[in-house]
């Protein structure tokens, strides 16, 4: 009935820690008579002014969208991840976090538990990528590159665009895209010669097929431990080896554009470094290049998660205008004026049926009717566009 509504197993110190945390706080509320060595490295590390630590074995606040979900998100200690509900003594089920992520029910994930944690963890959540979708003057076709599970994906089919191939390297995120996506998939190393012509031969036949639609490629190569060195000859380094396989394949498919996406950090990385010469490589491929750093909780998303964005407009045909924000947190309001308030992890969850840590509940019913517009989103009542409409509907008019 809701598929992967799994909750992970807790360690019995862990189930001690998790019981003393109340809503919205975090490590600081555990009593120091809990006997743990993590917590006592934090509040060493704390004391000596290291960082503030203040997500660590957080529970979630009802009222506040989540922190970004991250791949660890079934153990307490490694960010905000316990639930809002303070009867409840566990971590985010799998089908939760996916929900914080804008995955909608009937998407099912695939694979071992920690395979399908990565798969949630690592996405872009599919209701950002649908309104970036949305922005283009045309319905493309795609391949996704570095795919995963289909986060990006998913919101360009709700957008009405049309998969071509994705690949991962990955078995078991390909599964997943093979159910929810599409079935033409290539599993594999993009670095493996074989693997990058079959994509490049489908896209080509595609392009052949349908000339009149054009073709993008969506998707960013992951850039931890990307070096530069200083000079552009490090584009040879053997870590920026997949950065330099995703430019070969702009270069050698041509596409009418292309979504590149990443995280803030890249922006930061080796004092900016990285992030100018990725842009330094990718600025002669195409007419325009755009940059935009989009925050999903001001675009309908109950998660606090900020991504870089790179379009690249071969046709010249794109406008560097971003999807119109249409949630804001409380002290974004001065940003832009009269929008919705973010949604919160308990309009996000409400209707979840609760769990013990270790319970499967994929076979448990929904608590009740959806109490909020994104649970009938979530449970596809809605589209995404009417849920995004009944927003714009009901702005904050206090702000
Ligand atoms: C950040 S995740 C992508 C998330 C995806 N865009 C989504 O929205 O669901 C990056 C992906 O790159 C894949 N990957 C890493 N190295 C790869 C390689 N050499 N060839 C193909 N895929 C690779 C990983 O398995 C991972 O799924």
């Amino acid at each position: 009935m809701i598929p992967n509504h799994y909750a992970a197993r807790l360690s019995s110190l862990d189930r001690l820690i998790v019981q003393s945390v109340p809503p919205g706080g975090n490590w600081k509320a555990i009593p120091e008579s809990i006997p743990s060595q993590r917590l006592k490295q934090i509040r060493i590390s704390y004391a000596a002014g290291q960082g503030s630590r203040s997500t660590y074995y957080g529970r979630l606040h009802p009222n506040a969208p989540a922190y970004t979900i991250n791949t660890y998100f079934t153990r307490p200690g490694n960010g905000c991840h316990i639930h809002y509900d303070e009867r409840q003594h566990r971590t985010l089920s799998q089908r939760e976090a996916a929900r914080l992520q804008s995955f909608p029910d009937k998407f099912v994930f695939y694979g071992s538990k920690s395979n399908i944690n990565k798969q949630i963890g690592n996405a872009v959540p599919p209701l950002v990528a649908y309104q970036i979708a949305r922005i283009f003057p045309f319905k493309g076709q795609f391949v996704d590159l570095f795919s995963g599970a289909g986060g990006l994906s998913q919101g360009f089919l709700w957008a009405g665009w049309s998969p071509i191939i994705a690949n991962d390297i990955e078995e078991s995120f390909l599964a997943t895209y093979r159910a929810n996506i599409h079935e033409s998939v290539i599993v594999g190393d993009i670095r493996d010669k074989s693997v990058f012509n079959i994509i490049i031969e489908k896209c080509k036949e595609a392009r052949l097929l349908k000339p009149d639609i054009p073709l993008f490629v969506i998707g960013g190569p992951p850039c931890q431990g990307f070096s530069t060195a200083g000079n552009r000859r490090s584009m040879c380094d053997d870590r920026n080896w997949l950065f330099s396989q995703y430019k070969a394949m702009i270069e050698e498919l041509m596409p009418d554009g292309f979504v590149f996406e990443n995280v803030p950090g890249l922006m930061n990385m080796d004092g900016g470094r990285v992030f100018k010469m990725i842009y330094d490589e990718l600025r002669p491929t195409v007419k325009h290049l755009i940059t935009w750093k989009l925050q999903a909780e001001m675009y309908g998303v109950p998660q606090r998660r900020t991504r870089v964005i790179l379009i690249g407009d071969l046709s010249g045909t794109i406008k560097n205008e971003p999807p119109i924000p249409v949630t804001q947190l409380s002290k974004q309001s001065k940003l832009c004026g009269n929008l919705h308030p973010a949604i919160t992890v308990k309009e996000a969850l409400s209707d979840l049926p609760p769990l013990e840590p270790e319970e499967d509940g994929s076979n448990k019913q929904y608590l009740h009717e959806p109490e909020h517009p994104y649970q009938a989103f979530m449970r596809s009542m809605i589209p995404a566009d009417k849920y995004l409409k009944e927003l714009a509907k009901s702005k904050n008019v206090d702000s």
